[in-house]
């Protein structure tokens, strides 16, 4: 799979996907990661890729013509599944939306930053526009990082057997992960489960079970 992502701020996307999961992804070769900086496009010597808002109101737009610019760059050398705009007015992310950009060739991430991008790139070249959650962050690239991890994860041959996707929380029936322990088998008076110390794996497994549905009903039942 190949992943652009355009981004103003591109330092922050840098350590996140080159350490990990991520990093053994790309060089592997089952991801090929590339970042785009917003500023290399700008067209005035001050590189600016922000201004005002028409109209008023706080904070900066990401300005047109250097996202159009990088876009169509893009856009002519190949062609992407979908182009990802990541914004807190975006549908909801979770993990059936990840499966389902893990079966893609090509995705393009695009980070606003500041009060967001003007409303024409996203008329002309967005084709899905995703949200973390309800709550705002100050850019789109965690929220970039958070979707690409989700998705980078699932491509096989990225992580080994003893640590395969399918038993990750969310893609099991009971929702969630059961807890885990390791050794020390007791402290401060704390004992791990008898049942894990035991061997028997079909126990182990209905124990595992249980839990991640009991702990699945219990978090979201609960009030924040
Ligand atoms: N940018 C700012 N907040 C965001 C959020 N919640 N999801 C995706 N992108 C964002």
């Amino acid at each position: 799979m190949r992943i652009d992502v355009i981004s103003a701020v591109v330092k922050i996307l840098e350590a996140p996907l080159n350490e990990s999961i991520l990093k053994r992804a790309q060089d592997k070769g089952l991801a090929e990661i590339v970042l785009h900086n917003l500023r290399d496009y700008a067209t005035d010597r001050y590189r600016h890729v922000d201004d005002k808002p028409f109209g008023g109101g706080a904070g900066m737009v990401l300005k047109p013509e250097p996202l159009f610019s990088c876009l169509d760059k893009l856009l002519g050398e190949r062609s992407y599944d979908e182009v990802i705009y990541l914004t807190p007015q975006g549908a909801k992310f979770n993990q059936k939306k990840a499966n389902t950009l893990s079966l893609k060739k090509n995705l393009l991430f695009i980070c606003g930053h500041y009060k967001g991008i003007d409303q024409r790139v996203i008329d002309k070249y967005v084709t899905k526009e995703i949200s973390i959650g309800d709550y705002v962050i100050t850019g789109g690239e965690a929220a970039a990082i958070v979707v690409i991890d989700s998705v980078v994860r699932l491509l096989p041959g990225v992580l080994g057997d003893s640590e395969s996707a399918l038993t990750d929380s969310f893609q099991t029936d009971s929702g969630f992960d059961a807890p885990v322990y390791t050794r020390p088998a007791e402290i401060d008076g704390m004992k791990v489960p008898e049942v894990l110390l035991g061997g028997n794996h079909k126990d182990i497994a209905a124990w595992r079970l249980d839990q991640g549905k009991k702990k699945y009903s219990r978090v979201k039942r609960k009030k924040l």
